[in-house]
């Protein structure tokens, strides 16, 4: 349902950014986000893309913290409690939960998609399977 929802206000007239940002957009409404965002690949380092939320951590050494691991594993990482992740970043206090997907561009990962609840465990492997698909939407606009 929400892939079909976000399939349907993609268009082509616009910037990439602009369907990038709709698309958090609706996700972070439709599926009650505390935030939710991109961070591109940059060498060894990942920086800020679009997002829908508050200010959030501008840079993530590769490797580091959820967003990192997930980078440089190329896996899903799913995380039920935030304080029990060894090496977490805490960009928001708010965050309890958070799930990472890998954003593949020509076999490589370019970038992750930072997906963060307010809740405990909000995350499962039904949510891991809807997400992989809307990050492959977005890999479509990410350069
Ligand atoms: N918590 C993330 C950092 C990004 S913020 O959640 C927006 C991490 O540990 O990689």
């Amino acid at each position: 349902m929400l892939i079909k929802q976000i399939e349907s206000i993609i268009v082509d007239e616009i910037p990439d950014s602009g369907n990038i940002c709709n698309i958090l957009g609706l996700m972070k409404s439709e599926l009650n986000l505390f935030w939710v965002g991109l961070y591109i690949r940059n060498g060894q380092k990942l920086g800020l893309g679009a997002f829908q939320g508050l200010p959030a951590c501008t840079v993530i050494q590769w490797g580091k913290g959820v967003c990192g691991t997930a980078a440089s594993s190329g896996e899903v990482v799913i995380v039920d409690d935030v304080t029990e992740f060894p090496g977490y970043i805490a960009c928001h206090t708010e965050t309890a939960s958070e799930i990472v997907i890998p954003g593949f561009i020509n076999g490589k990962v370019e970038f992750v998609l930072d997906v963060d609840s307010e809740s405990k465990s909000a995350f499962d492997v039904v949510d891991k399977i809807c997400l992989e698909q809307i990050t492959e939407i977005l890999s479509r606009f990410v350069k």
